[in-house]
């Protein structure tokens, strides 16, 4: 079997004693790259005067490459491209993009470094796996300085439509340099029609079959490969969380109040202002929730060199303390806003005790929390999922209750109904999306990917 080369802007590296991260993609990645044994690219996560320092690690069969980068590029291809440019475009906020050109080239001369940098590492028959939008030239990069390996690209965000990506000025380079892959791997069937509409309507390129265009005279393969979590981990997880002294300090304090969850890292993608606003509703629309109903948010800071984000912190901090002081009664408080991030051990038993999993992003690729949500639940008293419509997740949790996150009347009546849910019909809704979620995990994901890019 070939060897598996993951390149990935961040890295979970081991470090000091400790395994790598413990997000579920990380475990994913890391259970591929022990089994081929394999090597994990990507930024250090350092910021250093010269930039380029390049540290190559091993740790057991897998060797770890981790690049330093420089204040400048850290704020032209991070802060700048990727998260003033690709980010809010990608994920329909126009009216946040930045497009600066420096940004742009900042990016370009990132992804040419990670090129240089990787291809002396690469071997023959190696198999390439870029992740994310950080990275969309890298597999050009590398091809033009000869790399002829199969190399695939798995894109975690939504691809927007063709009339949202036509608002980047180098929309055409930008998919040019896509078609340098030869499988893209998109998380929906409507991301991935998204993308063979800008080819085949913007692009000039023609359809070869179904999965498959050519643009340029080069062929790439589409897929969509919806991704997932470490489900029957996470469950066994959950069960143990469930008795641990944080998961009873929570439920000690909830008392025998509705708990409604939700975590989210801080982005203004993610609609947590108007899932306030919501939940304000619920209140006023619903009095009896007053002193019932508990919202906890947990929401760590993310990405907080960018002015999007310290605005949209502001913003929630705003909405929060208005509800709070409106509704707060002296032995009730209604939403718990907390600006800061818990293991995710934890959080599997915050999960476990909730009532409710409100998860609304405005756009979201996939969103794993509504999964890891549905995994951690106790089978006997399961929790309800309020799931938003443009999450890739609401194409499979099909026993959520899909909401319209600009609806605020409406997600407040999917409330009040979940709150009402009895418990048969919340086994029945949970156990369908549990089966789904066990069948296809981060394992099922992670290996039709694989094959499907060995397969091109
Ligand atoms: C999203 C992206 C990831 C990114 C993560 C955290 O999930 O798809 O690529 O790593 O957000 O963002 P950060 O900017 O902290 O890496």
């Amino acid at each position: 079997m070939s060897r598996l080369v993951v390149v990935s802007n961040r890295v979970s590296a081991p470090r000091q004693g400790r395994t790598g991260g413990e997000g579920g993609l990380a475990v994913g990645i890391l259970a591929a790259l022990r089994e081929r044994g394999g090597l994990w690219f990507g930024w250090s996560g350092k910021i250093t005067e010269q930039g380029g320092n390049l540290d190559v690690f091993e740790h057991g069969p897998i060797t770890y490459a981790t690049l330093d980068l420089t204040a400048r590029d850290y704020e032209e291809y991070y802060s700048g491209f990727a998260n003033r440019s690709l980010w809010p475009l990608f994920h329909y906020r126009l009216d946040l993009a930045d497009f600066t050109r420096r940004y742009l080239a900042g990016y370009q001369r990132v992804n040419a470094l990670f090129a240089s940098k990787l291809l002396p590492h690469l071997q023959d028959d190696d198999q390439i796996w870029i992740h994310d939008y950080h990275l969309i030239p890298l597999a050009d990069q590398l091809r033009q300085a000869g790399c002829k390996q199969k190399i695939g690209f798995f894109l975690h965000i939504p691809w927007p439509a063709p009339e949202v990506l036509v608002a980047l000025p180098n929309h055409r380079s930008l998919v040019n340099s896509l078609c340098a892959y030869d499988l893209i791997g998109f998380q929906t069937e409507i991301d991935r029609q998204a993308f063979i509409d800008y080819v085949l309507r913007d692009a000039g390129g023609t359809q070869i079959d179904e999965a498959t265009v050519e643009l340029h005279g080069r062929r790439v393969t589409t897929g969509a490969y919806p991704i997932s979590i470490d489900t029957e981990n996470l469950a066994k997880m959950a069960e143990e969380a469930s008795s641990t002294r944080h998961t009873e300090r929570l439920r000690g304090s909830v008392r025998d109040r509705d708990l409604i969850v939700g975590v989210d890292r801080l982005d203004y993608s993610k609609g947590l202002v108007a899932r306030v606003e919501a939940f304000e509703h619920l209140l006023k629309a619903y009095p009896a929730n007053r002193g019932r109903a508990v919202f906890l948010q947990i929401a760590p800071p993310s990405r907080s060199d960018v002015p999007e984000y310290q605005h949209i912190r502001g913003e929630l901090e705003a909405a929060c303390g208005r509800v709070n002081a409106a509704y707060a009664d002296f032995d009730w408080t209604p939403i718990r806003y907390l600006n800061k991030g818990f293991s995710r051990r934890l959080l599997t038993g915050f999960f476990r005790v909730s009532t409710i999993g409100l998860i609304t992003p405005l756009r979201d690729g996939m969103n794993l929390v509504a999964k890891e949500y549905v995994a951690c639940q106790n089978p006997e008293d399961p929790g309800a999922l309020v799931l938003s419509r443009f999450a890739g997740a609401a194409r499979e949790l099909e026993g959520a209750l899909i909401v319209n996150p600009y609806d605020n009347e409406g997600v407040a009546e999917a409330l009040q109904s979940a709150l009402a849910m009895s418990r048969d019909e919340r086994r029945e809704r949970w156990s369908a999306m549990f089966d789904y979620l066990r069948r296809h995990d981060i394992d099922a994901w992670r290996e039709a990917y694989l094959k499907a890019l060995a397969d091109t």
